[in-house]
């Protein structure tokens, strides 16, 4: 969600400021509990055979990976995978010839300090080296737990009390949808207590609960009470009950009954939707290097709002996910988002490809007076319809301009901006951080000064009206209760 900006302020050197101390912070208190490690049996993997021409000995990497049938049947490509002999951050910056003046909307700033002083090849080389020894020796075998997993569901990591506020209305949404998949939500420990559990389940029968606290779960993990916890996602779509799990926000809301997404030509195909998220991974990302990839600029970071996969055949790609955002989140969170782009090169790093929709995001807010204010995501269906609207800066707009957008014009889903690239990723749209202070708002209006607030802007594309491409919307959003934040 953090987009870099074209005419920094102030404001804007302080908020990446506390994004900078916030991320040292992660990486001073890294709690975490260890990541259960479940001795794998490595005679799973194929015995290697003496011959004398080493040519003959190396394993080869099977390109078309993402067609693999099960998760055992990458274990012979993960040999390959661990046996190619690693690339030095200069080859995997080579990828990428863009640079900042382009106006490329780069996830961390170049004052990040592994751009200023890149990382040198020994220690990439270490954690590529780290990770490669936990594929080759720590893997829990799938046909331990494969029995614990069925069928199709949606998987919502919630805890809070505002959270389980944001379930409630998703819940609504798809019940609105006619969805028929059922859903389960997994908090951690004391979060959601059984009362609060009874009264869940008393609104929507058929809801599941998962405590991931609980020592029955597959692959532990810890809380921290100071830092957002980023680890649970990977975890979560481990421990769900669900062979093939779509993986929701709690304040991301289906458009269309998401059950149409497992039904795509590109899931059938890859067994996984990944999403595209605003901003682009830098060229000097260690990232790029410590998973062997070439740097890519037809790619963006992926927002993992939602997520599509499948375990029957990533049972093992999800447990690398879950080891990069856990036991070492701490390094990882240093120059990645936490979970989310740790799907993206986790299946990098397993040189497997993976689904996504065509489209690029659309950027979807408030038209007033001219002025365009982007602060929800329309994310697409691999057949181009707009199929989530997850509102990630929402919450923060205050509440008496919210209320002044409903009552004056209609809602806060008014228009759209929509890249003429979103299909051509390798061009660069320019897009960013906008603030926003409501001086549109009649001064009977306000309640004193009102604070600034984060919007994403497509800076050369004009705004559009909604309902050009979503019907609806601003009434189904409210008949399902999402404005409950306003009678707070
Ligand atoms: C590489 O970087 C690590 C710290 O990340 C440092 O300890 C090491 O001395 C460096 N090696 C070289 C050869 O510069
Ligand atoms: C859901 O089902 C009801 C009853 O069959 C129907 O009236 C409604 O149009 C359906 N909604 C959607 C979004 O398909
Ligand atoms: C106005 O703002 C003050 C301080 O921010 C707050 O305490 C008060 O409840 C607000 N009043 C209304 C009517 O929103």
């Amino acid at each position: 969600m953090f987009c870099f900006f074209q005419r920094p302020r102030l404001i804007a050197a302080a908020f990446f400021i506390s994004v900078a101390v916030y991320f040292i912070f992660l990486s001073l208190h890294d709690d975490f509990e260890d990541y259960v490690k479940v001795p794998f049996i490595s005679n799973l993997l194929p015995t290697t055979t003496t011959t004398t021409t080493p040519s003959t000995s190396s394993p080869t990497l099977i390109e078309n990976a993402h067609t693999l049938p099960s998760a055992d049947a990458y274990l012979p490509h993960f040999r390959a995978v661990t046996s190619l002999p690693g690339i030095s951050l200069a080859e995997a910056k080579a990828g990428c010839t863009w640079n900042d003046e382009q106006g490329v909307n780069f996830m961390y700033g170049g004052d990040a300090d592994w751009v200023k002083k890149e990382r040198n090849d020994s220690e990439l080389a270490n954690h590529r080296a780290e990770w490669q020894a936990f594929i080759t020796n720590d893997l829990m075998p799938y046909d331990q737990y494969s029995s614990r997993f069925s069928g199709r569901g949606i998987a919502v990591v919630a805890g809070n009390e505002r959270t389980m506020k944001r379930v409630k209305v998703l819940l609504r949404a798809l019940k609105k949808l006619n969805s028929s998949l059922p859903v389960e939500i997994h908090f951690f420990g004391d979060e959601v207590p059984p009362s609060t559990q009874k009264d869940m389940l008393a609104q929507f029968p058929g809801i599941f609960f998962n405590d991931l606290s609980s020592k029955t779960n597959i692959v532990q993990t810890g809380f921290n009470y100071y830092l957002a916890n980023f680890q649970f996602k990977p975890v979560a779509i481990m421990n769900s009950r669900f062979a093939e799990v779509l993986l929701l926000d709690s304040d991301n809301i289906p458009a269309i009954d998401p059950e149409l997404l497992f039904e795509s030509d590109a899931y059938k195909e890859y067994g996984t939707l990944f999403w595209p998220d605003i901003a682009r991974t830098r060229p000097e990302n260690p990232i790029w290097a410590i998973t062997n990839t070439i740097c890519r600029m037809d790619e963006y970071e992926q927002e993992s709002g939602q997520l599509l996969v499948d375990k029957h055949r990533f049972f093992y790609h999800l447990q690398l996910a879950a080891w990069l955002n856990n036991k070492n989140a701490a390094y990882y969170n240093m120059f990645l988002l936490g979970d989310k782009d740790m799907f993206r090169f986790t299946w990098h790093a397993l040189k497997t490809k993976y689904g996504k929709p065509a489209k690029w995001l659309t950027s979807v807010g408030t038209l007033t007076e001219g002025k365009y204010c982007g602060h929800s995501f329309a994310q697409h269906h691999p057949d181009g319809r707009i199929a989530f609207v997850h509102g990630g800066l929402l919450k923060q707009i205050p509440n008496e301009v919210v209320k002044w957008q409903r009552e004056e014009r209609g809602g806060v889903y008014q228009a759209y901006k929509r890249s003429s690239v979103d299909e051509r990723h390798g061009e660069v749209e320019k897009c960013g951080m906008q603030w926003d202070g409501g001086d549109y708002l009649p001064e009977e209006r306000r309640n004193g000064t009102l604070p600034v607030w984060m919007c994403i802007d497509l800076y050369d594309v004009e705004a559009k009206p909604i309902t050009d491409v979503l019907e609806g919307f601003e009434s189904m959003f409210d008949e399902v209760g999402g404005y409950w934040m306003l009678n707070e």
